[in-house]
Order: C-alpha cells, then structure tokens, then sequence
C-alpha cells in the first residue's frame, strides 16, 4: 500500500500497480487478450506466478514482442489464426480521456490491439496517472498504421484534413509493423470529436487503422501515488 512519501512514485511503479491491480479481473479458465508495453510487461510479470501456481487461462498477444515474453514467462497463447473467444483484454494506453477513449499505439501494435479489444467481453486499461489528459491529441501524436504501397499518397490525404503526419523510423529506418506496414504519427489539431475523425481517417485508401479506441474501455484502471484506482465506465455499472 503506498504511504504519503510514496507521492514520488515514478511512473513505472504506478504502471506496475496499475497492472497488479488488474489481475483481479483474470479468472480461472478464462482467454485473456494480452497487450502491448511496458505497463503490460508488469502484467505478465505478475500473471506468470500465478500460472505457475495453478491458474488455467490461455492468452491471446497483441504483438510478437508480447508473444514473446509470455513464452518466456511460460504463459500459455493461443494461435493468432485462432477463433478466439476472449473473456477479457487488458492493455496500456498513452492518453485517456474523461470519457475512456484512448490514443493507443506508441509501441506501434495498434491494429492488433484494437481487433483483440473489439473481441473481448470486457476490456481492462492500465495506466499511470500520467496518461490522463483533458484532449486526446494535444501532447501526444496519434498513431495511424498505413499500408506501405503508396505511402506518400496516404500522408498527403492525411494532411489534407489539417494535420502533419511523420513515417515513424527508428534507427534510419521507417517502422515495419507485425502486419507489415507502416506508422505515421499524426499530429497538428487536438482530436475533436474522436468518434468522426477515426471514421475520416479510416476513409482514406491506404489508412488501416488508427490509435483511436473510442468507446471500447469498459474498467479503466489508474496507478496513482494514492494506490490503483477503478473507475467503471457507466455503460457497465
Ligand atoms: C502499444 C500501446 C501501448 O499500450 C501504449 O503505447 C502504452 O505503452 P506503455 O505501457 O509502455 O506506456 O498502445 O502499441
């Protein structure tokens, strides 16, 4: 439990409790969507014990780098070609909003995630208190995975729409996704009306998905230095 001189946490310890806390929505023999992170390797961390101690699931990864750890942790998954019927997801975000929406896809899964999340019965997010924001899109670029066959055509229409978008590289090189695409960081205009703006952009020949999830979190749960906080969104109290 943290203590008041706890209000120095640091953001991964409030992302660790964050992630224990959501272990309490796992249950014996259920298929758990596993997401993507560094808040999600806490989760993983905390889930492997448990396994080990008898717990049945079966998870479902949302990247080869989570597929991964969990054969590391001796987390049993679940093929990716599956007929999954997924009890519960659990991911991090990089922004939530007062409404739960997110912008997802700082680790570049987006897709993956959103298809897993749309899938489960009920989807769990984690994240430190940091990560709460007023407008989605203001500090943080949204992510939008684009297939690479005209690429340039893609960016011009997304600026078209008033925004600035960037190909994500990493040492020299653009991002390859585990779909075999590439990301754009979005960015320029906060990101009214989220709902709309997901649909124009999804609009665009070439644009597969975006890192709006709008709609889709049903228990947020926040590592604050006070402890981990739940809030359920209305639609499921
Ligand atoms: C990956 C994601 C992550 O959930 C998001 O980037 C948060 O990451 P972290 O838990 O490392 O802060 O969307 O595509």
């Amino acid at each position: 439990m943290p203590t008041e001189s706890d209000s120095t946490l640091s953001p991964h310890s409030l992302k660790k409790m964050a992630a224990e806390k959501s272990l309490e929505y796992i249950q014996d023999g259920h298929t758990v969507g596993l997401g993507t992170g560094s808040t999600v390797k806490y989760l993983l961390e905390a889930l492997a014990p448990c396994v080990k101690a008898g717990l049945r699931i079966q998870g479902v990864p949302t990247s080869r780098e989570t597929a991964t750890l969990a054969i590391q942790l001796h987390i049993p998954i679940l093929p990716d070609e599956d007929a999954w019927e997924i009890d519960v997801a659990i991911d991090g975000a990089d922004e939530v909003d007062s409404h739960f929406n997110l912008i997802k896809g700082g680790g570049g899964a987006l897709l993956r995630e959103k298809i897993i999340a749309a899938n489960a019965k009920q989807f769990v997010v984690i994240v430190d208190e940091g990560k709460q924001v007023t407008s989605l899109g203001v500090s943080f670029p949204l992510p939008v995975e684009v297939v690479p066959f005209g690429w340039p055509s893609t960016m011009r229409a997304i600026e078209r729409l008033g925004y600035q978008a960037t190909r994500r590289v990493r040492d020299g090189h653009a991002i390859v996704t585990d779909n075999h695409n590439y990301v754009f960081d979005v960015q320029g205009k906060a990101l009214e009306n989220p709902s709309m703006l997901a649909q124009q952009f999804k609009d665009i020949p070439g644009v597969v998905e975006t890192g709006l999830f709008v709609g889709m979190t049903s228990i947020l749960i926040v590592g604050t230095p006070q402890g981990a906080v739940i809030h359920r969104h209305p639609s499921t109290v």
